[in-house]
């Protein structure tokens, strides 16, 4: 089926939002270190731009899940793919996520982190669909709230396609 993108959320506008979460973030951590989470392969862009924004001293660590399901739709159940290479334990921890829908992954994934008593666990998430939530999932720092429409770009993809589009938009079926 052929597909057509049409741009939601500009390069610009993405851009600008990226660095005023990385102010507010730097603002929040003063004095402090942060250590930022990601949440593969979607939060890789997001976190990439974030992380330049940020002034306090950051370090980084990835992880990967996996919901089972089909590709629009998340279950609720989650499986690691990729754990984290280094302990949370004491850390001021941000996730960063692409996107959070249904809440499924993010509330799993949070609870199971929580687990490793981090100092603090904060969710950054770019994109928000707020609709959708079915799981209660706290978000301290949101870029945008879209609609509930199926987006790409900035690491979301359709079909591991459309990552890389510096942009958010949303697909359109033909
Ligand atoms: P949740 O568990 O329903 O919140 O789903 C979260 C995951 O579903 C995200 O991390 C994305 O990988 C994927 N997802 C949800 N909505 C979209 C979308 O509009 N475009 C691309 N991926 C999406
Ligand atoms: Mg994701």
């Amino acid at each position: 089926m052929a597909e057509k993108i049409k741009v939601l959320l500009s390069e610009e506008e993405v851009d600008a939002k990226i660095k005023e979460i990385g102010q507010q973030i730097s603002k929040d951590y003063e004095g402090r270190q942060v250590h930022l989470v990601c949440v593969l392969k979607g939060g890789s862009f997001f976190m990439c731009e974030l992380a330049k924004r940020i002034t306090v001293p950051v370090s980084l660590d990835f992880m990967s899940v996996s919901s089972y399901g089909s590709d629009t739709k998340s279950s609720g159940v989650v499986r690691i793919v990729k754990d984290l290479d280094e302990p949370l334990k004491d850390r001021d921890v941000i996730v960063i996520e692409d996107i959070v829908d249904s809440g499924h992954t993010l509330s799993y994934l949070l609870e199971m982190l929580k687990n490793r008593e981090p100092a603090s666990l904060k969710l950054c998430t770019l994109l928000d669909k707020p609709e959708r939530r079915v799981a209660d999932v706290h978000v301290d720092y949101t870029g945008f709230q879209i609609p509930d429409e199926f987006v790409v770009g900035y690491g979301l993809d359709y079909d591991q396609k459309y990552r890389n589009l510096p942009y958010i938009g949303v697909v359109e079926f033909e």
